[in-house]
């Protein structure tokens, strides 16, 4: 039921701040007086001295919940100080990479059904790991085989590009971090912010779906392009990966996302006057780092499109040349949540103003079980 949307994708786009909202219920404690700020995962609580004592975190996934354990990563790094290494889930496969009894893996997926994900779990059971999922879908294959997890519960997610499922998937990723991070006390007042970052997410994601309309005007200007780059780094990468992803899956546009960082070690070569670039620059660590990203975009002439922090307009548009598109600010770990949602809206009207079917893109399936 579609409700008084048009397609699935945008229902599912607009209903973020409820589906937020459900993924945390019951799992954040306010604390109070003489109790702290803290997270509970009731499907973890008996794993997490497992989790703690692990030589390494392995993130596996594939698509979007790719993306989505890219964009918790940094977090999980901080606050747990165990190093985490991403994996394709087909790539792990094909390479039969090292995967041992002291790691933890984690598999990713809204569906708990993809294939590559599932012969991914196989093997790291084979290999004596503990198996943890985070998934959408309860009773499905990989909530069954995974030792223990976490149902994001987001709600059937029905468009085939995954949406609020990946918002829901960042703050479970993020709410792990936090529960395995509990027994530390030095970084007790930054989990605690974190924790009234997310009790704030769902109206902080309300105010980005403003941004609707000037997205749809956005996507009038890019109906005719051939192809759009997106550049993010650090806990942005992800949402310029997801960001390009979406543009492509949907609106059959080309698009890549790029690492900033590796800007001049390839990427810079395509810079011209005519093709479109979004450059992911809010507040955060990195914030300086962009600015001079996209000074250097601009010399070259690039065609920019700026998504900075609100009232950091001025900061951001070199010559007041760029597009700017504001965002509320959110706790950093916490901003890929925020920035994903004008980056969804954009690739849902691009799609429909050129003329496409956003539920089901050509080619592709919800949930892909051979391979
Ligand atoms: C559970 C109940 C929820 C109830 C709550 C009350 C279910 C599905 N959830 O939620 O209805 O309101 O207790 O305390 O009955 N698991 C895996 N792999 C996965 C995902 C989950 O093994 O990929 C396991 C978990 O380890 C856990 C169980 O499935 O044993 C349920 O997980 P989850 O729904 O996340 O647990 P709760 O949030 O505690
Ligand atoms: C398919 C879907 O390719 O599978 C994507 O079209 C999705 O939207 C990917 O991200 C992975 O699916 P899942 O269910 O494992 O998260």
């Amino acid at each position: 039921n579609k409700g008084k949307y048009e397609h699935y994708m945008q229902k599912e786009i607009h209903e973020q701040p409820e589906s937020l909202t459900t993924t945390m219920r019951g799992r954040l404690i306010r604390g109070g007086s003489c109790k702290a700020k803290s997270v509970l995962l009731g499907g973890l609580k008996d794993h997490l001295k497992t989790i703690r004592r692990s030589r390494r975190i392995v993130f596996i996934g594939c698509g979007t919940s790719y993306n989505a354990a890219l964009a918790a990563r940094p977090i999980l790094e901080e606050l747990s100080g165990i190093p985490v290494t991403m994996e394709i889930a087909s790539d792990l496969v094909d390479r039969q990479g090292p995967i041992y009894r002291e790691d933890t893996t984690v598999f990713v997926s809204q569906s708990g059904e993809t294939a590559d994900t599932l012969q991914a779990l196989e093997y790291a059971l084979e290999n004596g790991a503990l198996c943890v999922g985070i998934t959408n879908t309860v009773g499905s294959a990989i909530a069954r085989h995974t030792h223990c997890g976490v149902h994001i519960n987001a709600g059937c997610e029905i468009g085939v590009a995954s949406t609020k499922a990946y918002t829901s998937q960042i703050v479970v990723m993020a709410m792990l971090a936090l529960a395995i991070g509990d027994d530390t006390i030095s970084s007790q007042a930054r989990r605690e912010a974190i924790i009234d970052g997310l009790f704030d997410l769902p109206s902080k994601v309300k105010e980005v779906l403003k941004l609707d309309q000037e997205m749809k005007d956005l996507a009038k200007l890019l109906i005719a392009e051939q192809s759009l780059l997106v550049f993010g780094r650090g806990y942005n990468y992800a949402t310029a990966l997801e960001g390009a992803l979406k543009v492509k899956e949907v609106a059959l546009m080309h698009s890549e996302g790029i690492l900033a960082g590796e800007m001049k070690h390839g990427p810079l070569a395509l810079v011209d006057e005519t093709l479109p670039i979004v450059v992911i620059a809010t507040r955060d660590a990195c914030f300086s780092k962009q600015q001079s990203v996209i000074q250097q975009l601009h010399a070259r002439k690039g065609r920019l499109i700026v998504m900075c922090t609100e009232g950091d307009a001025a900061s951001v548009s070199v010559g007041g040349s760029c597009r700017v598109v504001e965002v509320p600010q959110v706790e950093d770990c916490l901003q890929p949540v925020i920035n994903i949602v004008p980056l969804q809206l954009l690739a849902y009207h691009l799609t429909v103003l050129r003329g496409y079917n956003v539920d089901q893109p050509r080619n592709l399936a919800k949930s892909v079980t051979t391979q």
